[in-house]
């Protein structure tokens, strides 16, 4: 029998055992994608700066520094002690983050402010009697925390990397605490749904509710901080000593001592932000900088860039079945990958090099047919080379006029991390010890697994998926700042945004606009927000094999939050070497602010 026949016998057979209708083995679209987003929306523009951030205000206090001449870090601290102030979800300084910089040289590196487990933090501590994981532990209450790193990370960027004093950058944070600002509608709805949550803990009723469940915040009125006010103004004067030492200290580790949490005075006395090589790959000509591990989100980025180059994704089609099949196979094994082999690089070897080798992903994507999933239990992590050496967050995107540019995303992790605020100090702690594995084969929150290489330990970062990235046009000036929030859908957001804006040519706004995909290897669906596919789609997706769900994490329609900055060098306006383009997601109500 020749091979040819043998293979249409075998097609057949294979045809009669699949469901009704089945694509053709094709990478090429099979119903046109929906519009990306229909209209083409504008994003900001300007021609001396820019900040893209959570929230108007953050981004205004950045611009102040640019106007004042300070540089894109200058302008990143101002911001992220702003958003602690006027975007307390998840702007903080409670929690930790992780920041990438670009000097107008084009090198980069990165700050890791990601917060440690504190010295007493075990396995057991989050394991009940029976050895049952308590999952509440770690995300609700004095056990969730781990030692926060945003004021070392921004104080550490500042003195190494920024020109003013911090006197000049904390300035509006401390004025956007100290006098307020209005209350917008989605913060003040936000505060009086969750009354509740909030009533448990004495201080956060007491600076974040208004008392009774009855009463609620308006929108428009003034939300004053106070003690959030003086703890700014001890940081602006004593600097790092003015959080982890003294009396912010003291009442951090006061309280979690005295309701049976872990952090004590000697864990912050010890915090440092931690300068790391960023990860880097190449796409299609562009370069592009993110965070290593202990996030993940740098390596996950790299292996699903990989990936993507080895397809013609634009002919594809935006979001059209084909494209659809071909990206969630590279999400679940990169994925499957991040479970298996990421950790703190400081406590287990993290096989960085190996994972990124654009070979590696070669031989991942090897067993891809177009016609059909990969079966489900054969998805598993993959060997990579092991090199000889070694629901929230927020991003903002900053670049000035020099060339210099800065990604930062932070997070306490959950939104208002642990519910605890700290009296007398006037600020939410994390939650962040959730990111860790509590026991291997239990979830975190967002249904990350992992191994025994992000078990609790003391000292330890737990694993991220944030992914602060800065990209590069193949002529090696700067081109996009892009980020996001979303727990692990951080790295499919952000990689999408990069191909919406390389492989679809979408300008910036629409770039975060558009509809996304996310698969994360387990759970086994391929996730879609709600307008992202077309109903053709979804029904080509389902003939391949898939289990493809609307929503994320239960039910979540849409998820993201990008925070976009786009630099494009303009050949026909000489004097002017570069100008700015802002694309802040419009499923929340970030700005981006230039001059
Ligand atoms: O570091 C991480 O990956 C998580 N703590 C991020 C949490 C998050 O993005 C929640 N936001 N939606």
């Amino acid at each position: 029998m020749g091979r040819a026949l043998g293979g249409a016998l075998l097609f057949a057979a294979a045809t009669l055992l699949l469901p009704a209708w089945t694509p053709a083995p094709t990478d090429a679209p099979t119903e046109p994608g929906p519009a990306a987003a229909a209209p083409e929306p504008v994003p900001e523009y300007a021609e001396n700066g820019m900040v893209v951030s959570a929230k108007r205000a953050a981004s205004a206090a950045g611009v102040e520094m640019l106007r004042k001449g300070g540089n894109a870090v200058d302008a990143a601290v101002a911001t992220g002690f702003a958003l602690a102030v006027v975007h307390p979800f998840a702007g903080n300084i409670g929690g930790g983050g992780f920041m990438v910089i670009r000097q107008p040289d084009g090198s980069v590196t990165t700050i890791d402010h990601r917060e440690d487990a504190p010295s007493g933090a075990t396995q057991e501590v989050y394991l009940n009697d029976e050895g049952t994981a308590v999952r509440s532990r770690s995300r609700r209450g004095y056990l969730a925390s781990g030692v926060p790193g945003t004021v070392a990370g921004l104080l550490k960027a500042l003195e190494e990397h920024g020109t003013l004093d911090r006197e000049t950058v904390m300035a509006p944070a401390i004025r956007l605490a100290a006098e307020g600002f209005p209350l917008p509608h989605t913060m003040a709805e936000d505060l009086n749904d969750r009354y509740d949550a909030f009533a448990a803990f004495p201080a956060t009723k007491q600076y974040f509710t208004k008392g009774r469940a009855s009463n609620k915040y308006r929108p428009g009125e003034q939300f004053v901080q106070n003690d959030l006010a003086q703890t700014l103004r001890r940081i602006q004067e004593r600097g790092r000593d003015g959080f982890y030492e003294g009396k912010t200290a003291s009442l951090i580790a006061g309280q979690f001592q005295e309701n049976g949490g872990l952090i004590d005075e000697q864990d912050l006395a010890e915090y440092e932000a931690v300068e790391r090589e960023p990860v880097t790959a190449s796409y299609r000509g562009y370069t592009v900088h993110s965070m290593g591990p202990p996030s993940s989100g740098g390596v996950a980025i790299a292996q699903l860039l990989n990936a993507a180059e080895m397809k013609d994704i634009d002919r594809m089609g935006f979001n059209s079945s084909a494209t659809a099949h071909y990206l969630g196979e590279a999400m679940r094994r990169v994925f499957a990958d991040r479970a298996k082999w990421l950790g703190d690089p400081d406590h287990v070897e993290v096989p960085t090099e190996g994972l990124v080798q654009k070979d590696y992903m070669r031989r991942r994507m090897a067993s891809f047919d177009s016609s059909r999933i990969t079966p489900t239990d054969s998805v598993r992590a993959g060997e990579p080379m092991l090199a000889r050496e070694s629901m929230e967050t927020s991003h903002y995107s900053v670049a000035d006029s020099s060339g210099m540019a800065v990604s930062v995303t932070t997070t306490l992790n959950s939104g208002y991390g642990s519910k605890v605020m700290i009296d007398g100090a006037g600020f939410f702690m994390n939650n962040e010890m959730n990111d860790f594995v509590l026991k291997p084969g239990v979830p975190n929150q967002f249904g990350l697994s992992g191994t025994e290489r992000n078990l609790v330990a003391p000292d330890r970062r737990m694993v991220s998926s944030m992914s602060p990235t800065i990209v590069e046009d193949p002529q090696g000036r700067l081109s996009l700042i892009i980020g996001a929030p979303g727990g692990s859908t951080i790295i499919t957001t952000t990689f999408q945004v990069i191909m919406n804006v390389i492989d679809h040519g979408m300008n910036v706004e629409q770039a975060v606009t558009a509809g996304r995909l996310h698969h994360q290897w387990k759970p086994r669906h391929l996730s879609y927000e709600e307008f992202a596919l077309s109903r053709d789609a979804v029904r080509n997706l389902r003939a391949r094999g898939w289990e493809v769900t609307e929503g994320v994490f239960g039910g979540n329609p849409r998820w993201g939050r990008a925070q976009g900055l786009r630099v494009k060098h303009p050949a026909d306006r000489p004097g002017l070497e570069r100008v700015f383009y802002g694309g802040s997601d419009p499923r929340a109500d970030g700005a981006a602010v230039g001059f």
